[in-house]
């Protein structure tokens, strides 16, 4: 296990930026979500990113125990896609810190709660570290709404002026631009600023990540593919899949114990959805 490879974000991105096409992030939260999107991505040939948030790193016992996790799981599984283990949604240089340390190959530093100058100053201090170790750095700039590990957040635009002047000045190898998309369930119809995503797009060489992708139909997806997304980040349409599928397992038997057979009953529905948004990003069509 000692040489198997997690690879950073640089190259999957770019070549998705070239090629017009998306790589999938996921969200992982245990062990089994870790497995069962690692088997779909490798049965569908895919590379892929697995996201640990804050919440998330803390829930399965820090970075390093994610680390022995994920690699060990690609050992045993044989899987032999690009994997990308990555920070989300870091709150602090310290996080990200201690994220590479025990190997994770690239992290998001969320400076979206500062003013645009303290934004930029956490996350050079992060791409520094990150950068010098072969890590990969990802910024949000306005603010992505909804609600993340607890955290309401109240979505606020960015635009191309303050990418630019971000872009000027931190050297991140990709951008999370809020442009309407909200973290979980979306109230009403998803609004998202298609025509911005695409004038950044056109100005800007660093690829686009699309957060809040859970709850956008195939057509939304499409369209900011078209406009320049590169990366989209989906968990809650997982966790839905995965939840409505243990229910229905667990009302259907009410004797059932083994812990493994009801984290298990979700895999089938989570792997469907896996599929779907794969075949999606791809842009098979293009
Ligand atoms: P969703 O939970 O809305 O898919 O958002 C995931 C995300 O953006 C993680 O950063």
């Amino acid at each position: 296990m000692g040489d198997t490879m997690l690879v950073n974000s640089k190259d999957m991105l770019l070549d998705a930026k070239k090629n017009k096409y998306a790589v999938p992030h996921f969200n992982i939260n245990n062990l089994e979500w870790t497995r069962f999107i690692l088997e779909e991505c490798q049965r569908l040939n895919t590379p892929v990113i697995l996201g640990v948030s804050e919440g998330a790193l803390k829930y399965m016992g820090g970075a390093k125990t994610i680390v022995g996790m994920v690699k060990g799981l690609i050992d045993e599984l044989f899987i032999t896609i690009p994997v990308c283990l990555h920070i989300d949604h870091g709150q602090t240089f310290e996080t990200c810190k201690r994220a590479i340390d025990a190997g994770f190959t690239s992290v998001m530093i969320d400076g979206s709660k500062y003013s645009l100058d303290e934004n930029i100053k956490e996350t050079q201090k992060v791409v520094e570290y990150a950068h010098a170790r072969n890590v990969t750095v990802e910024a949000e700039l306005g603010l992505i709404g909804g609600e993340e590990d607890g955290v309401a957040n109240k979505l606020a635009f960015t635009n191309l002026k303050d990418c630019q002047y971000f872009l000027e000045r931190v050297d991140v190898d990709s951008l999370a631009p809020a442009l309407g998309s909200v973290h979980g369930l979306y109230k009403g119809e998803p609004n998202l600023d298609y025509e911005t995503m695409k004038e950044i797009n056109d100005n800007i060489a660093v690829p686009l990540v699309l957060h809040g992708g859970s709850g956008l139909d195939n057509e939304k997806i499409t369209k900011a593919i078209a406009c320049g997304i590169s990366k989209i980040n989906i968990n809650t349409d997982l966790q839905i899949a995965w939840s409505n599928a243990v229910r229905e397992f667990l009302d259907n038997d009410k004797q059932v114990y083994d812990p493994r057979k009801v984290i298990k009953s979700g895999e089938q529905a989570m792997k469907k959805v896996i599929e779907e948004k794969v075949n999606i990003f791809s842009n098979k069509n293009r």
